[in-house]
């Protein structure tokens, strides 16, 4: 049997350290601010977005929320975006995806200023990651990252397989691994036997948002699995991986719902936290 991996645990400690350091800097007259953009209604979205203001007046962090009609242009965003970008307030810009088709997703990620771009999917940041240099990182494979070193599991030198190539959670997921000396491979739909590939790999996570693509069969004994998975079937959240299986064999497993999720908005917060001392100096 293997030991869960809980999120909420882990984002707790890291939200804590996040309120400690904000009330810090409140002393010292500077407050901390994050903008959150959600245009139309996609009742995921909705959701997300609530909990992510949620998470901010926890920890102390002012929250400006923005909620746009799915009619609003792509002129009428990016107007919006430089409005926060020139507000001293705002040290955070986030704009929820999916956005509607008719708005140029690359136009409003480039718009946000790389130093208030606390999803670190502005190119400039994204170019700044595969260079090593220090910028402002995507919160899930952070999130992902957090969980393996809080439980002491080793990367490495470890194989890495990472189960899809999103820009917000495989790719950069692939790099971060990488950047701690992993071995990864990185699969997606055209992978030729990934059933091999996973066989061999010591740490697997998988984000794809298909229930059940990772079953026991898959898994080497031992093996770390992390599901960043999330798929609504019936009402109910259930991740990439048969869990009650693959539990059976994994050494630690992180379970849907509380596992990555919660880590996702603890490090929005540590992001905030981080792009506020950039922008005051304090870093
Ligand atoms: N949609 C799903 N995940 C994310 C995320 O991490 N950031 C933003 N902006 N949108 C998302």
């Amino acid at each position: 049997m293997s030991k869960l991996i809980d999120g909420v645990l882990v984002a707790n400690s890291v939200k804590a350290e996040v309120k400690a350091e904000v009330e810090a800097l409140k002393q010292k007259g500077i407050s901390v601010g994050l903008a959150v953009i959600l245009v139309g209604n996609n009742a995921a979205s909705e959701i997300y977005v609530r909990n992510k203001q949620r998470a901010c007046e926890a920890v102390g962090i002012n929250s400006y929320k923005y909620l746009l009609s799915e009619s609003t242009t792509e002129e009428e965003l990016l107007a919006l975006i430089e409005k926060l970008n020139g507000d001293s307030k705002v040290n955070g810009i986030l704009c929820q995806l999916p956005l509607p088709s008719h708005i140029n997703k690359s136009a409003v990620v480039s718009c946000i200023d790389p130093i208030k771009d606390v999803d670190g999917f502005n190119p400039q940041n994204a170019g700044k990651m595969l260079s090593s240099a220090r910028c402002l990182l995507p919160c899930t494979p952070q999130g992902v990252i957090k969980l393996l070193d809080y439980y002491g599991i080793e990367i490495e030198g470890k194989n890495c397989a990472v189960i899809g190539r999103s820009d917000i959670v495989g790719k950069p997921m692939a790099v971060l691994l990488n950047e701690r000396n992993a071995t990864v491979t990185l699969c997606h739909s055209k992978t030729k036997d990934m059933k091999n590939i996973l066989k061999n790999a010591d740490i697997i996570v998988s984000a794809t948002g298909k229930p059940r693509l990772v079953t026991a069969d898959m898994v080497k004994a031992g093996a770390v699995v992390i599901d960043v998975g999330i798929t609504r079937e019936n009402g109910k959240l259930c991740g990439d991986v048969d869990f009650e299986n693959v539990s059976k064999k994994a050494s630690f497993i992180s379970p849907v719902p509380g596992g990555v999720g919660p880590m996702t908005i603890a490090m929005l917060l540590k992001n905030t936290l981080k792009a506020a001392k950039l922008q005051n100096g304090e870093a």
